[in-house]
Parts: C-alpha cells; sequence; structure tokens
C-alpha cells in the first residue's frame, strides 16, 4: 500500500504536466511495479486509494496491456487494424476490390464497411475487430480511417491520368501487398513529382499543377 501511495504520488506529480506526457512517462512508472498495479487493481484496492492514484493505475495498466498486445508498426493506427498483406498478399484480392476509382477519377476511394461485411459476416465473426467493423455497417457509420498519402487542394492530381499513362500503384505507394499496417512506403511531395514528370517529359509548368498563382 505504500509503494502504491508513492507511485500514485509520482505519477500525480509527472501527471499533472500534460495527458500526452503522463502516457509517456507512466510505463516507466510502473514497469518496476507492473504486478502490484494489477493485483491491486484485482483485489479491488481501488476503492481505499485517491481519485488520481486510480486514475494513474488505470491508465498506467492500460498502457502496459497496449504495449505487450502490439508491437509497434509503422503508419498511424487505423480504427480498425486493416492489413493489406492478409488481404491482398494472403487472400489475393485485387486492388480494385476495394479501390474503384470512380469517375472523374481522381481519387481511388476507399471500400465501406458494408462491402467488408459481404465476407465478414461469416468470416472471423469472434473477432473484436470484426465486431467493431460490423457496427460501423449496421449504423451506416463511416470508418475515420487516417489517411497516409495525401497532398494538398491547391494542387491537381488524377490518379485515372497517370494509371492510363503506364503508372502503376507500386510506383508511388510501393509494395502494398507486403503492409500490415499502411504507411508511407514511398514520399510524395511537389520533388517527386517534378522527377517523374522530368523523365517522362511530362509538363512541369506551375500552372499544370496549381491554379495560376499571381
Ligand atoms: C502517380 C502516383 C500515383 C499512382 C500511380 C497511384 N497513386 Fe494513389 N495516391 C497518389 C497521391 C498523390 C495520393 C493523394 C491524393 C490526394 O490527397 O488528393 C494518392 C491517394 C491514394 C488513396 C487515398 C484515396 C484518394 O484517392 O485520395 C488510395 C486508396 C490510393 N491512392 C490507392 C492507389 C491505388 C490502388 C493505385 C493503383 C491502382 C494508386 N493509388 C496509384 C499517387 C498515386
Ligand atoms: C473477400 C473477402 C474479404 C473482404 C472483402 C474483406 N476481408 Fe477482412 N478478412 C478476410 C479473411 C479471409 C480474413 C482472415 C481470416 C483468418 O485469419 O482466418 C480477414 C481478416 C480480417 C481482419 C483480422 C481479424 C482478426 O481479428 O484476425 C480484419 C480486421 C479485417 N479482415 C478487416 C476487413 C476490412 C476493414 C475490410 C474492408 C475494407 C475487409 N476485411 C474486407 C476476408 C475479407
Ligand atoms: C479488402 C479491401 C482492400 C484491398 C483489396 C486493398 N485495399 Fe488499400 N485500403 C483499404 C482500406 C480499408 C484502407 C484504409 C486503411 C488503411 O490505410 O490501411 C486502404 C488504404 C490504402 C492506401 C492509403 C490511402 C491513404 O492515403 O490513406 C493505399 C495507398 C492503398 N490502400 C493502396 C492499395 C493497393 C495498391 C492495393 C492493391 C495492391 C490495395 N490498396 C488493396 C482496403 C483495401
Ligand atoms: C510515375 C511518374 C509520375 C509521377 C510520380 C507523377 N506524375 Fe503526373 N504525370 C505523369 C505523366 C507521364 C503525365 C502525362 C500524362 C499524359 O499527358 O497523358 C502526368 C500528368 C500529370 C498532370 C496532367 C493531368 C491532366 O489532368 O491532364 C498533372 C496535373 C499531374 N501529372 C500532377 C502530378 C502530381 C501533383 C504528382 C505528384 C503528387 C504527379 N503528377 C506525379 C507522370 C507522373
Ligand atoms: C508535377 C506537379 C507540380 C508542379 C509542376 C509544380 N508543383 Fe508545386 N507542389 C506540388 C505538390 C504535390 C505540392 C505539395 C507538396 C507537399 O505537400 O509536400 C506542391 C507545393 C507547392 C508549394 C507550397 C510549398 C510549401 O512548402 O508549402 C508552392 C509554393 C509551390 N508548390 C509552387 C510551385 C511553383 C512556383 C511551381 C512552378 C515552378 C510548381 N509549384 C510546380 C506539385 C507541383
Amino acid at each position: 500500500m505504500k509503494r502504491l501511495g508513492q507511485i500514485g504520488k509520482a505519477f500525480h506529480r509527472r501527471g499533472a504536466k500534460n495527458a500526452e506526457e503522463a502516457q509517456r512517462e507512466a510505463p516507466n512508472l510502473c514497469a518496476a511495479s507492473a504486478n502490484l498495479c494489477a493485483s491491486a487493481v484485482e483485489k479491488g484496492f481501488g476503492s481505499l486509494m485517491p481519485k488520481f492514484v486510480r486514475l494513474g493505475i488505470v491508465l498506467v495498466v492500460s498502457v502496459l496491456g497496449l504495449a505487450a498486445q502490439t508491437e509497434k508498426l509503422p503508419g498511424p493506427e487505423q480504427p480498425i487494424p486493416f492489413s493489406h498483406k492478409l488481404h491482398v498478399g494472403g487472400q489475393g484480392l485485387k486492388c480494385a476490390t476495394c479501390h474503384k476509382n470512380p469517375d472523374p477519377g481522381e481519387r481511388m476511394g476507399l471500400a465501406s464497411a458494408a462491402m467488408c461485411m459481404q465476407c465478414h459476416e461469416e468470416v472471423k465473426t469472434d473477432s473484436l475487430a470484426i465486431q467493431k467493423l460490423a457496427g460501423f455497417a449496421k449504423d451506416k457509420r463511416e470508418i475515420k480511417w487516417r489517411r497516409v498519402y495525401e497532398i494538398p487542394s491547391y494542387v491537381f492530381f488524377s490518379h485515372r491520368v497517370h494509371l492510363e499513362a503506364g503508372s502503376t500503384c507500386v510506383t508511388c505507394h510501393g509494395e502494398v501487398k507486403e503492409l500490415e499496417q499502411m504507411y508511407k512506403a514511398k514520399e510524395i511531395n511537389m520533388a517527386s513529382c517534378m522527377n517523374c514528370h522530368q523523365a517522362n517529359k511530362a509538363s512541369t509548368d506551375c500552372n499544370y499543377c496549381h491554379e495560376k498563382m499571381n
């Protein structure tokens, strides 16, 4: 109990700075006494402790739990842990199954939860991730995937034009079929656009990619 109090105080001191920092500090604080924290929570000592101690312990235990579960993959964590490796590499699905390039062809678009459910009504229904997915589909909510490749809206870009000119997905996005979690495998910026345009004798006029700038 005494040690728990100390952990709590230390956490409180640091926790006072800000939530993000507290999260970063939490594993260090509890690394030495993870069992202690966990067992205290189990035994319901929580009710005897000041509120901030309990808050700290819940945070610490959940951070530890997460760290143990998932090694850190590159790229943003997504609302549902979608793996291209599993679906494209493993199941052999085509990119176009989920990325359709609707008219006028600028965007590739993303599959809706309802589309995913065509398989997942049956496949892996015991998985928590799939149950979450099913929730989105049922309520017709849009999944807020975190974007990986995104350019500012003042730049013109059309997928279709580039695909018709012979570029492939790999040219700009790398070997997506090998990714367990999407990340920016290839830099996309003005220099990389320009390099390819120069190499392919496509225009590098400012107005080709930008609205007229005065
Ligand atoms: C010439 C480079 C290039 C090629 C080739 C390319 N992409 Fe992209 N892709 C981009 C850029 C640039 C963006 C960001 C567009 C934006 O933010 O407006 C992007 C965005 C995306 C997105 C996010 C949705 C969107 O449209 O913004 C998806 C999905 C995507 N690409 C899939 C693909 C697939 C699948 C292929 C192959 C069929 C492909 N891309 C080929 C450059 C490329
Ligand atoms: C053509 C069928 C098909 C489609 C479409 C499909 N999946 Fe899957 N998905 C699978 C299969 C098969 C597995 C692997 C099951 C296994 O491990 O045995 C899987 C596994 C998963 C898993 C891992 C579940 C777990 O806990 O192991 C997630 C998450 C997932 N899919 C999400 C999605 C999302 C999101 C979409 C839509 C963008 C989607 N899937 C579309 C067939 C599909
Ligand atoms: C089963 C459906 C499915 C298939 C098949 C699939 N994707 Fe995706 N793709 C997704 C989903 C869902 C996301 C959003 C979550 C994420 O980023 O992992 C995504 C995201 C992406 C993005 C990042 C878009 C951005 O800017 O945030 C790219 C690039 C991409 N896919 C390319 C491809 C390519 C190339 C292929 C074929 C080799 C492919 N995808 C096949 C479902 C799919
Ligand atoms: C892999 C090489 C390659 C890359 C990378 C590339 N481009 Fe292109 N782009 C081309 C080629 C080739 C053309 C000419 C197509 C034609 O005229 O048929 C083109 C044409 C265009 C056009 C004219 C399209 C139209 O609507 O007529 C724009 C705008 C453009 N690219 C913007 C970009 C931007 C922005 C990027 C970076 C995000 C980029 N490109 C990256 C090869 C590339
Ligand atoms: C082939 C396409 C292409 C051409 C041609 C092009 N740009 Fe860009 N430009 C881009 C892209 C893509 C970005 C966004 C870069 C990013 O987000 O990293 C950009 C960004 C910019 C920015 C904002 C930079 C910043 O750091 O905020 C300026 C300014 C700019 N371009 C000016 C120009 C000028 C001037 C020219 C003519 C000499 C030109 N661009 C030609 C694609 C192009």
